[in-house]
């Protein structure tokens, strides 16, 4: 019996932050011997909104090392670049035709983006939904493991798998397009700015203090957490609704000790955020401290990382090819 895939990725569009590895990337690690598992750095998605072209490739490096450092095993798992596998593109094109436009207006994440572009707006940010479905389908993917900002999107790509299957191939079995599942993760499902407590924490977010970067060093992740939204009064509980940043730090707190909610309830229902603040400083400090030793190591190793980068392309380019003729056999090429 065949091993359930699993496939993520993240944008080299910034520096990494606690979201993205309590939201994405430490589930990887927990679950990659569980599944077949494609883990790969989607840059063609990073293009959506305006970059730096300079530095794309810089970020794409370090976004592979940070997998690497967080703990992807790249033996058993695949570590790749999308664009390094074109059948990504290819494959977003061939499901672009089959994607009515209605089904792309109605995404959060689109009109969020777009309300912040203006006039600006790319037909490639509209279609971001619809490369993102190919990453999946592509690999036949069992399982996205994914914060739940990204939610809709694979239920999108269940309904452009079944729309191709209902449409072209009717009678296959197995059905050509396999549907995806969310995998969501409770705890740090949502980590939320670290200036409001109530946006996303985002790489795309202006403020570099709303959020900690894992590459941030411990004098800057003490002077970030010195500096997020506090207020003088005794008593720090989950659930007091005028104060969303005391949830979201004590959850942090909770994600960085191992320690249970209940742990924390308890030990923090006296504190004020006098005495908060130095234990959250040092325990971000301390959870992401071999990650960064390993992280510093590998980014100097570029001929490393091009072998591992190579050699996971190279991996999923059998699969994605596969998935790509059939796709167009059925179209009628
Ligand atoms: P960003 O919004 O920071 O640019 P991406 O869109 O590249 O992040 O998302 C990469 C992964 O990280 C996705 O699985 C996403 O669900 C997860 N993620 C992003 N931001 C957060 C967050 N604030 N909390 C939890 N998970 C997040
Ligand atoms: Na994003």
């Amino acid at each position: 019996k065949r091993k359930l895939r699993v496939l993520s990725g993240v944008q080299p569009t910034g520096s990494l932050h606690l979201g993205n590895y309590f939201g994405a990337i430490r589930n990887w690690v927990l679950t990659q011997h569980q599944y077949e598992s494609f883990f790969c750095v989607v840059d063609m998605h990073a293009i959506t909104m305006p970059y730096k072209a300079k530095e794309l490739s810089e970020v794409t490096y370090k976004t592979a090392a940070l997998y690497l450092a967080a703990g992807i095993d790249a033996n058993t798992s695949k570590v790749f670049v999308q664009s390094h596998v074109k059948e990504h593109a290819e494959l977003t094109w061939l499901l672009n035709c089959i994607t009515p436009m209605n089904w792309l207006e109605r995404m959060i994440q689109y009109k969020e983006k777009a309300r912040k572009q203006g006039e600006n707006v790319g037909v490639g940010l509209f279609d971001y939904p619809v490369l993102m479905a190919a990453d999946v389908l592509l690999y036949q993917t069992d399982v996205v493991p994914v914060g739940e900002d990204q939610k809709q999107h694979i239920e999108l790509a269940r309904d452009i798998a079944r729309r191709f299957n209902d449409q072209f191939a009717k009678r296959a079995r197995p059905r050509v397009l396999r549907e995806p599942n969310p995998l969501i993760q409770k705890d740090g499902a949502r980590l939320m700015s670290l200036e409001d407590g109530t946006s996303k924490m985002s790489k795309s977010a202006e403020s570099d203090f709303s959020r900690i970067n894992l590459d941030d060093d411990p004098k800057l992740i003490e002077k970030k957490i010195k500096r997020c939204k506090t207020d003088s009064l005794k008593g720090l509980t989950y659930d007091d609704p005028n104060r969303p940043e005391v949830r979201n730090l004590l959850t942090i707190y909770q994600l960085c000790t191992g320690k249970s909610k209940e742990e924390v309830i308890a030990e923090c229902a006296d504190m004020n955020f006098g005495t908060f603040k130095p234990l959250l400083t040092d325990a971000i400090i301390e959870h992401l401290s071999p990650i960064q030793k390993t992280y510093n190591e590998l980014i100097l190793d570029r001929a490393y990382l091009d072998e591992v980068l190579t050699k996971g392309a190279a991996e999923a380019r059998e699969v994605a090819a596969a998935t790509v003729s059939e796709v167009k056999k059925y179209m009628g090429f």
